[in-house]
C-alpha cells in the first residue's frame, strides 16, 4: 500500500539520524515505528526535507488542453518528423495516394518508443544520432476521408490494407543537431523502415519448434513482420528493442476451429480482424495457419547500426503483450531486462542473461539475449516480490501440464506464469530501472475491471481507472543494486488521480498542484540526474491533455509530478527519451485527433493545421532556450 506517513520535527530528527544519508524508506520507517507513533498522511518524508528545494527548476505548465502541444516555458518543442516525411529520395507525401511502396519509404505512423543511438556507434554524441522510433498501430479513420473506426475493417480498400501494414513496425531516421535545431537527413544510408511486410528471423528457445511452422514456414525460424510495436528500450551494445504488444485482433477466421482454442484465449484471439489485414492475408486466418499466431507478440532486437541486419525476435524474453523491454547491466556484468504484458490482470516479468555483457567488443553480445532465465513477479501482501523462474521441468512446467521442452515455456509464457501463481497486475506498461538508484519502477497503467474482492497491497484500487506506480527495490543500492536476486522488496511509489476527489483515491508526495497530478501513467524515462518523466494514455477521458510530467525520486520532491509537456486533442504521449547530455528530449505524440468520428470533421489536423493534411503523429524535440539540460 502506500506508505504514508508523516513524521514530526523530533522524529524528523532522529530520522535523519538513522537514515545518515539514505537507507530504505521501508527500513527506515520499521526502526521509526519502534519509537513513534505514525499517522497516515500525504507524505512520508520529514517535513525538514520537504522544505528542501526540488532540483527540478522549471514552471510547470498550466493546466490546457487544446488542439496544438504546449511545452513548458523557457522550452522550445520543434516537430522533428511526422507520419508520412520521406526518408529516402524520390518520394513525397500525399495522403490521398498513399500506397505500400511509398508508406515504406516514409516515416511510420502513430510513432512509440523513441531509442536515440549515437553516432558513430559506442560514442555519447548529443547532436548526431540515430532516431529508432516504434509506430504502434494505424489509425485508418483519421488516415483517409470516407472511413470510420466501425468500418474500417470492412470498407478499408486492399491499398489501403496494404498501406497500413506498411504504415506499423518501426522507423530509423538519421537526425542531426545544427545551429541549436534538430533536423532528420532525408537519404541516409541508415534510413529504414522495418514494418508488417519485413522478414525477421526467431532465435531462441522456440526457434524452430513444432509452434511455430507455417505452410509458408516450415522451419520455424523466419517470420514476416511485426507489429503493434508499442514501447521498447535499447541494449548497452547499440541495439534497439522494438515490443510487439500482442497482435491478436489482426487475425480472422474462426477462433473455436483452430487447432488451439484455449491458447488463443488466452492471449485474445478471437478472429475480430480489425484493419481487414485477413481479408488480403491467408496466413492471418485462425482456423488455416494455427501456428502464424504463436509468431507474433515477441520482443525483436534491431540493429540500427547495420541496415542490413535482419530483426531477430529473441523468444527467450516469453511471448505476451509486450510493453517495454529495458535493460541495465547488473553488477555481476550479465544483463537484466524489465518486461510488462500490457493487458487486464497479466504480469511484470524479467529476463536475466547468462552470459556477460561485453563492452569491448560488440560483436560477442550479439546472441547475449537467447540465453537465460525468464520469471514472473508475485508480490506478496508484506512487500516481497519473488522472481518465480518459468523454467522447463520445474514447478510443474512439464510435458503433462502442457509444456513440452523451454520453446513451449516461452511461447505459452503467460499459461506458465498462471500456473506458478504470479501476480495480476493493473495493466503493466513499462517497467525500468532508476540507473543512479537501482530501484525500478513499474507502471500499471489503469483497471478499471478490477473488481473489489480482487484488491490486494500492489493493485490496491477497485475500478482502478486511474492507475499506479509501484517500486521495486532490489537488495544493493545504485551500482551494487542485483537485477539478478530472487527477491526484492516493493512498495508504492504513487497512485494517481485527481487528489481533490477524494473519491479517486489518490497519493502523491506532499506539494503536487493542482496542475501536477496525473492519471494513467504509460511510458517512463529517466534523465541522466535520475529523475523521473511519465508520460500518460488516457487523460482525454477526464477532460485533460495527456502530457508528460517530471518527479524526483527521492527526498523531497519524491512522487511530486509536475507538469510539463500536453498533447493536442486526442493525443497520447508516448516514448519520452533523453539524448546521453540530457539537452534533449524527444517525444512521441501519438494519435493526435483520434477522438474525431472521421476525417471529415477531425478535432485537430495538428502538426501542420492545413486544409489539405490529416492530423499527424510526430516526434517532437524538445530543448532549454538557453541551452541547459532539460529539467535543468
Ligand atoms: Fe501500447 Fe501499452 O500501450
Ligand atoms: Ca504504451
Ligand atoms: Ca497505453
Amino acid at each position: 500500500m502506500g506508505k504514508a506517513m508523516t513524521i514530526n520535527a523530533e522524529e524528523s530528527k532522529a530520522y535523519e539520524n538513522i537514515i545518515g544519508g539514505r537507507l530504505s524508506r521501508r527500513a527506515a520507517l520499521m526502526a521509526l515505528a519502534s519509537t513513534a507513533a505514525l499517522a497516515v498522511a500525504p507524505s512520508l518524508w520529514p517535513k525538514s526535507a520537504q522544505a528542501a528545494a526540488s532540483s527540478l527548476n522549471f514552471a510547470e505548465l498550466t493546466r490546457i488542453y487544446d488542439q496544438t502541444h504546449h511545452v513548458a516555458n523557457g522550452y522550445d518543442a520543434n516537430v522533428l518528423v511526422r507520419w508520412g516525411d520521406p526518408i529516402a529520395k524520390d518520394v513525397a507525401f500525399d495522403p490521398a495516394a498513399q500506397s505500400a511502396d511509398s508508406q515504406s519509404k516514409q516515416f511510420g505512423y502513430n510513432c512509440d518508443f523513441i531509442g536515440y543511438m549515437p553516432l558513430p556507434v559506442g560514442s555519447s554524441n548529443s547532436e548526431h544520432g540515430l532516431l529508432c522510433v516504434n509506430n504502434e498501430y494505424p489509425d485508418p479513420h483519421i488516415m483517409w476521408p470516407g472511413l470510420t473506426e466501425d468500418d474500417a475493417a470492412t470498407k478499408a480498400t486492399e491499398d489501403q490494407i496494404r498501406t497500413m501494414q506498411a504504415a506499423w513496425g518501426h522507423t530509423i531516421v538519421e537526425i542531426k543537431k545544427e545551429g541549436g535545431t534538430w533536423a532528420y537527413v532525408q537519404d541516409s544510408e541508415y534510413n529504414r523502415r522495418i514494418n508488417g511486410f519485413t522478414e525477421i528471423s526467431i532465435s531462441g528457445p522456440a526457434a524452430g519448434h513444432a509452434l511455430l511452422k507455417t505452410s509458408a514456414d516450415p522451419s520455424g525460424t523466419k517470420a514476416i513482420g511485426t507489429g503493434y510495436n508499442c514501447a521498447g528500450g535499447t541494449t548497452p551494445w547499440g541495439t534497439v528493442l522494438t515490443c510487439e504488444e500482442g497482435l491478436s485482433d489482426i487475425f480472422g477466421g474462426d477462433a473455436a476451429k483452430a487447432a488451439n482454442p484455449k491458447l488463443l484465449e488466452r492471449y485474445g484471439y478471437d478472429g475480430s480482424d480489425a484493419y481487414g489485414f485477413a481479408r488480403v492475408e491467408q496466413r492471418l486466418h485462425l482456423d488455416q495457419e494455427p501456428n502464424e499466431p504463436n509468431r507474433f507478440d515477441w520482443v525483436v532486437e534491431i540493429d540500427p547500426y547495420q541496415p542490413d541486419a535482419a530483426p531477430v525476435k529473441r523468444t527467450a524474453l516469453g511471448r505476451f503483450s509486450h510493453e517495454g523491454a529495458t535493460t541495465i547491466v547488473n553488477k555481476d556484468g550479465r544483463v537484466a531486462v524489465y518486461l510488462g504484458d500490457d493487458d487486464y490482470y497479466e504480469y511484470i516479468y524479467r529476463f536475466v542473461t547468462k552470459g556477460k555483457f561485453n563492452p569491448d567488443d560488440r560483436a560477442a553480445n550479439k546472441h547475449l539475449l537467447d540465453e537465460g532465465e525468464l520469471s514472473v513477479a508475485k508480490l506478496d501482501p508484506n512487500g516481497e516480490l519473488h522472481w518465480l523462474p518459468l523454467v522447463h521441468g520445474q514447478k510443474g512446467l512439464t510435458a503433462e501440464n502442457g509444456f513440452a521442452d523451454q520453446g513451449e515455456v516461452v511461447i505459452k509464457a503467460r499459461l506458465a506464469a498462471d500456473l506458478l501463481g504470479a501476480t495480476p497486475m493493473d495493466r503493466p506498461e513499462d517497467v525500468e530501472a532508476n540507473p543512479l538508484t537501482g530501484r525500478v519502477y513499474a507502471v500499471m497503467t489503469k483497471n478499471a475491471k478490477r473488481k473489489p474482492d480482487q484488491i490486494d497491497p500492489a493493485n490496491p484500487r477497485a475500478e482502478n481507472k486511474t492507475g499506479h506506480i509501484l517500486e521495486l527495490s532490489p537488495p544493493g543500492e545504485g551500482k551494487d543494486a542485483d537485477h539478478a536476486a530472487a527477491t526484492y522488496k516493493w512498495d508504492v511509489f504513487l497512485l494517481a488521480g485527481d487528489p481533490s476527489k477524494p473519491e479517486q483515491g489518490a497519493k502523491f508526495g506532499e506539494g503536487v498542484t493542482a496542475n501536477g497530478w496525473l492519471v494513467t501513467p504509460d511510458n517512463i524515462a529517466f534523465d541522466p540526474q535520475g529523475r523521473l518523466w511519465i508520460a500518460t494514455d488516457g487523460a482525454n477521458d477526464f477532460d485533460i491533455a495527456d502530457g508528460l510530467y517530471a518527479t524526483e525520486t527521492d527526498g523531497a520532491g519524491r512522487a511530486v509530478t509536475r507538469f510539463f509537456f500536453a498533447c493536442p486533442t486526442g493525443a497520447e504521449m508516448c516514448g519520452p527519451c533523453f539524448t546521453p547530455d540530457g539537452k534533449t528530449l524527444f517525444v512521441s505524440v501519438q494519435h493526435p485527433a483520434e477522438n474525431s468520428e472521421s476525417l471529415d470533421e477531425p478535432t485537430t489536423r495538428w502538426p501542420d493545421f492545413a486544409d489539405n493534411l490529416p492530423p499527424r503523429p510526430s516526434v517532437v524535440a524538445i530543448t532549454h532556450k538557453d541551452g541547459l539540460e532539460i529539467g535543468a
